[in-house]
């Protein structure tokens, strides 16, 4: 897979989303869905997804113990999802275990990334509540380092850290990016921001994008202007 926008379709119900998406004319865009839609509509709503045509990002984070990620990982495979992602704190055994997991009988599976620190965990509240001495940079690249030797496709990060990533990681190790806007855009409550770009310039392999997308007045327009401005 190239370089790609992933349209983050953070609604409430399938009804919601499916009603956006249709908004998009015939474009049928990477998806990503997250939790809320995903535990309100269960495994059917990814099945839509495919149907549609649509590739999908499943970002429901995983952390457990290495074999209940490695039987919940075979679900998610099998329902066809594009890429999965797990929290790098569960550590190198359960992130291989995940990708045992996900392999599927044809030796076929989804990419798999990891989420290194979250971004709304300031370095402070990592070092004083969860006793990690470290700065916050050098944990981020620690984590994506064991998820790269534990065999994972890349990681989820800021594109302000892709360049660093990709220089700690290899080139081939791919960085899925948040935090995109216009550079005539509202930021909302994203603080470090690139637009898409920006994005592409500095090596991101991957963006994110939301509300840019979802909220905007014209989606299939605001979607056109962020493939023109990553992808082409
Ligand atoms: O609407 P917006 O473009 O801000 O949406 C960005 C998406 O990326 C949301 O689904 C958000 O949860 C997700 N995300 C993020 N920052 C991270 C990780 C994920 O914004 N560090």
């Amino acid at each position: 897979m190239g370089k790609d926008v992933i349209v983050a379709c953070d609604f409430p119900s399938a009804g919601e989303t499916l009603a956006f998406l249709d908004k998009l004319g015939s474009a049928r865009p990477f998806v990503k869905i997250g939790m809320e839609l995903y535990y309100a509509e269960g495994p059917q709503i990814v099945r839509s997804l495919k149907e549609r045509g649509h590739k999908v990002f499943l970002d429901l984070k995983l952390h457990d113990i290495p074999n209940t990620v490695k039987k919940a990982m075979a679900v998610l495979a099998s329902l066809g999802a594009d890429i999965v992602n797990v929290h790098a704190a569960g550590t190198k055994a359960m992130m291989a275990a995940a990708l045992e997991g996900l392999t599927r009988p044809d030796g076929s599976r989804p990419l798999l990334i990891a989420v290194t620190q979250l971004t709304s965990t300031d370095e402070e509240t990592m070092q004083r509540e969860l006793l990690i001495p470290e700065t916050m940079p050098a944990t981020v690249m620690h984590y994506a380092r064991n998820a790269r030797d534990a065999g994972l496709d890349g990681v989820v990060c800021s594109p302000l850290e892709a360049a660093k990533v990709h220089e700690v990681c290899g080139k081939g190790f791919l960085t899925v990016t948040p935090g995109v806007r216009f550079a005539d855009g509202d930021k909302g409550d994203q603080k470090r921001v690139m637009t898409p770009a920006e994005a592409k310039r500095i090596g991101s392999d991957y963006i994110v994008v939301g509300r840019p997308i979802t909220a905007a007045p014209d989606p299939a327009a605001a979607y056109g202007r962020c493939v023109a401005e990553f992808v082409d």
